[in-house]
C-alpha cells in the first residue's frame, strides 16, 4: 500500500491489517505505552474544505506518534491562486514525508499521488471518505466482535460516505443496504461493482425496507460541503430519509447507529436517536484518531 486514495484500492487483508494496528495503537495509548513510531516525520495537511474531526485527529495523531503536522489552507497556499497540482505535489514531496488532502475532485487527490513522490491520504473528496470508514469499521468490530453476518444500512444521500461505506462493508463481509431518493444514488461504477455481491447488496427508495434487520444504521447530511446552494432542493428530496424511532423499530434488536458527523438533528437523524446512540457515535469519532494513526504508520514508517 503506497497511498490511501480510496478503499477500493485496498484488499480485504490490507483493510483488516489497518484495523488491527488501530486497535493496538488505541490499546497502547490507553495504557501509556505508546512509542514514537513516526519520530521526526512530517505530514502536510491540505484543506480546501472545513473540518473539525479530521484536522484535529490527524494533527494530534501525528504529535502522538512523535512527528509533526502542518496545517495548509488553500486560502494561503499558491494552489488557491492557480498553481497546478503537478508542481505543488513535486515541491511538497521535497519537504514532507506524507500528504493528507481534503478537496473536491477525486482526480486532484489522484494527481497528487501521481506527480508527487510521497504517500498521499484522501481526507475526503466529493467521491470518497476512506479515513472515516476505517474508523467506522473499527467501531463496528469493537461493538459487535466481528463483521460476520452483519447487515449495514445507509439512509440518505449516495454521497462520499455512501460510496466508501458500501466498499468497506462489502469488502469486510457485511451485507449492505442503501435507501436513497431517485437521482441521489451512489457512484454508478461502484453500484455495478456492488451488484456483483448478489443478495448481500440492496438499493431501494424505501427506508424501512432497507433498515429491516440491520445491525448498523448509518446516515449523513442531506447537503454535503460544496452543495450549500442546493440546500432547499435537497431538503425536499430527502424528506423522510431520516433515522428515527420508526426506522429503529425495523432494525435488529441491538442495532447500533453511526454518523460521521457533523449531524443535522431533525433532518437525517432525530435528536432522540442520536442521543440514545451517543456512546457509539462518539467512540466512532474518537476512532478517527486511532485508525488514521494506523494508516500513517502503514504508509510513512521506514
Ligand atoms: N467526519 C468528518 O470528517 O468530520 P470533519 O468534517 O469535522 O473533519
Ligand atoms: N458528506 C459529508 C461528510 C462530512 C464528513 C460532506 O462531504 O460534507
Amino acid at each position: 500500500m503506497k497511498h490511501l486514495l480510496k478503499l477500493g484500492d485496498l484488499s480485504r487483508e490490507e483493510i483488516l491489517g489497518i484495523l488491527n494496528l488501530a486497535d493496538q495503537l488505541k490499546y497502547e495509548r490507553k495504557n501509556n505505552i505508546h512509542k514514537d513510531y513516526l519520530k521526526g516525520k512530517k505530514l502536510g495537511m491540505i484543506f480546501q474544505k472545513s473540518s473539525t474531526r479530521t484536522r484535529v485527529s490527524f494533527e494530534v495523531g501525528m504529535y502522538e506518534l512523535g512527528g509533526y503536522a502542518l496545517f495548509l489552507s488553500d486560502r494561503d497556499l499558491q494552489i488557491g491562486r492557480g498553481e497546478p497540482v503537478q508542481d505543488t505535489a513535486r515541491v511538497l514531496s521535497r519537504y514532507l514525508d506524507g500528504l493528507m488532502i481534503r478537496t473536491f475532485a477525486q482526480s486532484e487527490v489522484e494527481d497528487f499521488a501521481k506527480y508527487g513522490s510521497i504517500p498521499v491520504i484522501n481526507a475526503l473528496t466529493d467521491y470518497a471518505h476512506p479515513c472515516q470508514v476505517l474508523a467506522d469499521l473499527m467501531t463496528i468490530r469493537e461493538y459487535k466482535g466481528s463483521f460476520k453476518g452483519l447487515k449495514m444500512c445507509f439512509v440518505g444521500d449516495g454521497n462520499n460516505m455512501a460510496n466508501s461505506l458500501m466498499v468497506g462493508a462489502l469488502k469486510t463481509g457485511m451485507k449492505f443496504s442503501i435507501a436513497c431518493p431517485e437521482g441521489y444514488e451512489p457512484d454508478g461504477a461502484l453500484l455495478e461493482w456492488a451488484k456483483g455481491f448478489g443478495d448481500d447488496f440492496e438499493m431501494t427508495t424505501d427506508v424501512k425496507k432497507a433498515a429491516e434487520g440491520a445491525d448498523v444504521l448509518y446516515t449523513d447530511v442531506w447537503a454535503s460541503m460544496g452543495q450549500e446552494e442546493e440546500r432547499a432542493l435537497r431538503e425536499k428530496a430527502f424528506k423522510g430519509y431520516q433515522i428515527n424511532a420508526e426506522v429503529m423499530a425495523c432494525a435488529g434488536k441491538d442495532a447500533m447507529v453511526l454518523h460521521c458527523l457533523p449531524a443535522h438533528r431533525g433532518e437525517e437523524i432525530t435528536e432522540d436517536v442520536l442521543e440514545a446512540h451517543a456512546r457509539e457515535i462518539f467512540d466512532e469519532a474518537e476512532n478517527r484518531l486511532h485508525a488514521q494513526k494506523a494508516v500513517m504508520c502503514k504508509l510513512m514508517r521506514d
